[in-house]
């Protein structure tokens, strides 16, 4: 177990060469399953999630490779239609891989994925929409026992929620079924247009993708393709915050500053400045943050439900008071708890957290339980005084490419040490 080492008060500065988007990522590794031949997906970011990916595929029998941020997945031939219960539990995005599945192989056995950190996380919308396409799913002890023997055929499918999951099984589901599917109401996040880009390529029918209608027109066979996965809009976030709360300046490259069009009118109200050129973004941040507004998280186009630890860690030094509202998860202010142990002041009600921005942090030792309230965590030791210790590495790994490294490159003074090291700088 790893935990890290920051000692705060550095003013984060300088460039920074942005990830591939993990949430890309995932459903394309997943969809590289339907193709008969080889897919090579470049800018896959190296992380604990994606890596988990690439050993259901291999588990599965395809054959997969990685080189400098490039994988390759050759699917000519999987032999296996069940993911072991330990793969599947290690991610919830596990279960986008029972479209391509059913698709492939006309059946699938998979553990359900069960709850996980961010409060209860059901999969109804996607069984229910597969039922819709001809799949016939059990739900035993446990386990999901899915057939479609006469093959998946294309629906009407409304979903009552945009669901990111749910739409992009049934985008993987619908490229390889038999007539047209038509999604309403689906999800119109930025990763769902990579997805069907990437799906295009290997010559599935998809319009619309980025709407809230989707079309899929099946297709008998997909063939290989080569595709490089969108920048990381939420990493992007994390580092422009690490340099803001910091009193910093960025300079971001590789990103597509329209997927940030939510957070960085947030960021302005507190008084960063931006320039867009391209695919390069700077930032500058005044020496003290003004107060966010009120942050309501909503499904894309609105603010992304995963930029909210992060913005709420800027939230905590900032001047004046700030208001998240978490309108996608139920149970997403764990970081809180730790947040209050560095000296932040925020209270929380339900769904609502106010934020009293206070004039300075305090280093702690505090524990990451997820991703992106891990992230918060260490964003709040950059700008604390003294040092910070934070355990839980592990789920920071999931989201973040060598997030030290590239933090230690702006300026920051961060290490990964072992949890039972007592070491400092
Ligand atoms: C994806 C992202 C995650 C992000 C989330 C919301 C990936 C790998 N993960 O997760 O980082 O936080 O979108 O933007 O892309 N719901 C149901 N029934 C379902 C499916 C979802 O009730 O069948 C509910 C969920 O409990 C949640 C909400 O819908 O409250 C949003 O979930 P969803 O959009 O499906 O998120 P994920 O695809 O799991």
């Amino acid at each position: 177990m790893e935990r890290y080492w920051i000692r705060g008060g550095e003013r984060l500065q300088g460039e920074l060469q942005l990830q591939g988007a993990k949430n890309s990522a995932l459903p394309i590794l997943a969809a590289a399953l339907l193709v008969r031949g080889v897919s090579e997906i470049r800018r896959c970011p190296r992380l604990s999630d994606t890596k988990r990916t690439m050993e259901i595929l291999k588990h599965l029998g395809c054959h997969v490779s990685e080189e400098e941020g490039t994988v390759t997945v050759d699917a000519s031939q999987p032999v296996r239609c069940e993911v072991p219960e330990e793969l599947m539990r290690s991610m919830r995005s596990s279960i986008i891989f029972l479209g391509p599945l059913l698709a492939r192989c006309g059946q699938a056995r998979l553990s359900y994925p069960g709850g996980c950190e961010l409060g209860p996380r059901p999969i109804d919308l996607h069984l229910s929409a597969l039922r819709q396409m001809g799949a016939q799913i059990e739900e035993t002890g446990g386990y999901l026992q899915c057939r479609a023997p006469g093959g998946l055929s294309g629906a009407d499918i409304v979903l009552s929620f945009p669901s990111v999951g749910a739409t992009e099984n049934i985008l993987l589901a619908a490229a390889a079924a038999q007539g047209v599917t038509r999604v309403t109401n689906a999800a119109r996040e930025p990763e769902i247009v990579d997805l069907a880009q990437f799906l295009t390529r290997c010559g599935a029918r998809v319009s619309g993708a980025g709407e809230g209608e989707i079309t899929v027109e099946g297709v008998p066979e997909l063939h290989g393709a080569s595709h490089e996965v969108m920048g990381d809009r939420i990493a992007a976030a994390t580092y422009l915050v690490a340099s803001a709360v910091t009193g910093g300046r960025l300079k971001l490259s590789g990103v597509r500053p329209g997927s940030l069009a939510a957070m960085l009118p947030v960021m302005e109200k507190s008084g960063c400045s931006f320039q867009v050129r391209g695919e390069e973004l700077r930032m500058e941040a005044p020496r003290r943050l003004s107060a966010l507004g009120t942050v309501r998280t909503m499904p894309y186009p609105g603010f992304p439900t995963d930029a909210q630890a992060p913005f709420l860690a800027m939230a905590l030094t900032a001047s004046g008071t700030s208001v998240f509202v978490e309108n996608i998860f139920e149970s997403r202010y764990k970081h809180v708890s730790e947040l209050l142990r560095m000296g932040g002041r925020v209270e929380v009600q339900g769904r609502v957290a106010v934020v009293e921005g206070v004039p300075r942090l305090c280093g702690a030792g505090v524990a990451a339980t997820e991703l992106r309230g891990g992230a918060a965590l260490v964003l709040a030791a950059l700008a604390a005084e003294g040092e910070s210790s934070i355990s839980g590495v592990q789920f920071i790994d999931r989201g973040y490419e060598n997030l030290e490294g590239f933090l230690t490159q702006l300026g920051a003074r961060i290490k990964r040490v072992p949890c039972d090291e007592k070491s400092q700088e």
